[in-house]
């Protein structure tokens, strides 16, 4: 088992463990004053992981499901269930567990940081990109006119990462992971990168995971000096976030044609060279887009990193060095030009 700590001040924010066997053993910190715990899950997680969650928290609690995906991210689901933790009369000492993906961790994390004011959130993420990504730097929201329009910035007080769960995911959400996984590596851990050339078919779980949960814990620690380096994360989004839109495709396969383009881009500004395609078809994942050209481009230069300068995006003079630079209209049509946009 590995373990990893979010900081806020110097003072502990988060402890994350990751490991084989996680979410069969007590998954809550040692603390007095806890009366009950609500379990919040979702139907496309298997039942059994939020119920042998439940059997081993040793105090009162009441599993409930919410619906699929980001159908929890609403509104009117989080009013329902303030009433519900109302009847319930969950305290301020007591805990919301959320087991699932990174939408029911968003949720949870909304949902507890705003109940009493606050109360104790943990999250047993059981999506790769839950576990290494959404799960981390306390980040919560929900939907309302659009994404994560509303939340908060809380850390959960424990993260449980159980990699056998994540091991027995169906391919294609594996495969969405990988792609946040890898782009983990692009910019901050060269081996990483390689463990995924290495191991295409089959990158090894445990590694994988304790190397992009590292990276994101220390960038969210500020371990990287620059002011706002958190941007760095971005790497592949602003053209994916585009893509995602306009083609309706899952983010992590939007994130991996992101990525092409951006390391096209990273070609032609510093000589980057690097075989990003094969890597990424490697892994399963796409690396061209079939969306509307014209609406991805008004999606891009709509993005919430442009300013009054022009679009900042995050490219890459090698692997593991990241670079947040202005970029050209010019510039971002030659990288829609890569993926297939011409
Ligand atoms: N807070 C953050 O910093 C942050 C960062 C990135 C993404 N997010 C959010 O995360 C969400 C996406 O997360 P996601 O990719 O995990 O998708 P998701 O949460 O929508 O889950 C995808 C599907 O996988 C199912 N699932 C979950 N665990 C499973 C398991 N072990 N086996 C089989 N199926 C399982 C879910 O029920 C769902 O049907 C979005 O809402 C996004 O906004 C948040």
């Amino acid at each position: 088992m590995s373990r990893f700590e979010v900081l806020t001040n110097g003072v502990l924010a988060t402890e994350i463990v990751a490991g084989p066997g996680l979410a069969t053993q007590p998954v809550l910190p040692d603390r007095a004053g806890r009366h009950q715990v609500i379990v919040l899950t979702q139907p496309g997680t298997p039942r059994i992981i939020a119920d042998g969650i439940a059997a081993n928290l040793r105090v009162d609690h009441t599993v409930v499901e919410l619906p699929d995906r980001d159908g929890a991210k609403s509104w009117e689901l989080v009013a329902e269930l303030y009433e519900s933790l109302a009847r319930l009369g969950v305290g301020r000492h007591d805990t919301i567990v959320g087991v699932g993906g990174g939408a029911l961790t968003d949720v949870a994390g909304f949902v507890a940081s705003t109940w009493l004011r606050g109360i104790e959130a943990v999250y047993v993420p059981t999506t790769v990109l839950g576990a290494i990504d959404a799960a981390i730097g306390g980040k919560t929201g929900i939907n309302l006119a659009g994404k994560n329009l509303v939340g908060t910035f809380t850390h959960p007080a424990r993260v449980v990462v159980d990699t056998d769960v994540l091991d027995a995911l169906p391919a294609g959400i594996k495969r969405e992971g990988w792609a946040e996984a890898i782009k983990a590596g692009f910019i901050a851990d060269p081996d990483l990168v390689s463990l995924f050339e290495q191991f295409p078919e089959n990158p090894p779980m445990v590694e994988v995971v304790e190397r992009a949960v590292a990276v994101k814990v220390d960038v969210v620690n500020g371990d990287f000096r620059e002011a706002g380096q958190r941007m760095i994360l971005n790497f592949g989004h602003t053209v994916g976030h585009g893509v995602e839109i306009a083609q309706g495709i899952s983010h992590g396969e939007a994130v991996a044609i992101g990525m092409v383009a951006a390391a096209d881009l990273s070609r032609r500004r510093y000589g980057f060279d690097y075989p990003m395609r094969d890597v990424l078809k490697a892994l399963g994942l796409p690396v061209t887009s079939t969306a509307d050209r014209r609406q991805v481009e008004e999606l891009i230069w709509l993005d919430k990193k442009r300013d009054a300068n022009g679009l900042k995006m995050v490219l890459l003079d090698a692997v593991g060095s990241p670079r947040i630079d202005y970029v050209t209209a010019d510039e971002v049509a030659l990288g829609l030009d890569a993926i297939g946009l011409g």
